[in-house]
């Protein structure tokens, strides 16, 4: 079993709040804000004013905000100020990562870990006691609606081996469906980012039961 972040990105952006309330109304425990810089990915999407108006329609939801973004510590408490649960940073994209991790924990905030698929779990390592969610890119970030690199399978199940049975939730993001969930959760996943999948089901609800069972 898994639970389940809606990202955002794959929602209809004319109707960002009623969409939102339709995954939560369909049973997903997360938000996903996926902010992107068209420096870090050749994207762009939204920013802390999303988060804010959404935290603000919806004070309940957790919501996960993945910063696909250049030096992320830029923007550190804007995003906490805004309302955001989680905040996870990329490594590929910020210095001194540690120090990042332990400003998203003193602003109050669960601090999150992203790798890209080429990324290597080794600094993971010395990263542990300062994350409370590690977030394994299981496509290339930027776009919604890739398939997953199937390689990423045994690197869910590494990174498994070295969280152990820490706290800390393993998140896989990109390319989750019905199709792939229950080999990602079998991997060793515990949290699924799901934007396609979610929000272009013909039946949400059932979609999310059916990739949470790893069906
Ligand atoms: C991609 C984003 C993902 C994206 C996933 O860079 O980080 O969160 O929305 O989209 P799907 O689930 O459609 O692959
Ligand atoms: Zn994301």
């Amino acid at each position: 079993m898994a639970d389940i972040a809606a990202s955002m990105l794959a929602a209809d952006p004319l109707r960002f709040g009623a969409e939102a309330k339709r995954a939560l109304d369909a049973g997903v425990k997360r938000i996903h804000m996926d902010v992107m810089d068209g420096l870090f990915v050749p994207n762009l999407s939204f920013g802390q004013a999303f988060v804010k108006a959404l935290h603000e329609a919806e004070p309940g939801a957790a919501q996960d905000v993945h910063l696909m973004v250049e030096n992320p510590a830029r923007y550190l408490s804007e995003f906490a100020e805004a309302g955001a649960s989680f905040i996870t940073v990329h490594q590929e994209a910020t210095p001194h990562l540690q120090r990042a991790l332990a400003q998203i924990r003193a602003l109050g905030k669960k601090a999150g870990l992203a790798l890209n698929p080429s990324t290597s779990l080794e600094g993971l390592k010395y990263l542990l006691d300062d994350i409370d969610l590690l977030l394994l890119m299981t496509v290339n970030p930027g776009f919604g609606g890739q398939k997953l690199i199937p390689a990423m399978l045994r690197k869910v199940a590494d990174a498994r081996e070295l969280i152990g049975s820490r706290p800390i939730d393993l998140q896989v993001d990109g390319g989750v469906s019905t199709e792939t969930a229950g080999a990602l959760i079998r991997a060793g996943a515990n949290w699924l980012v799901a934007g396609s999948a979610a929000f272009g089901a013909p039946d949400m609800a059932q979609a999310l039961a059916s990739m949470r069972g790893g069906s």
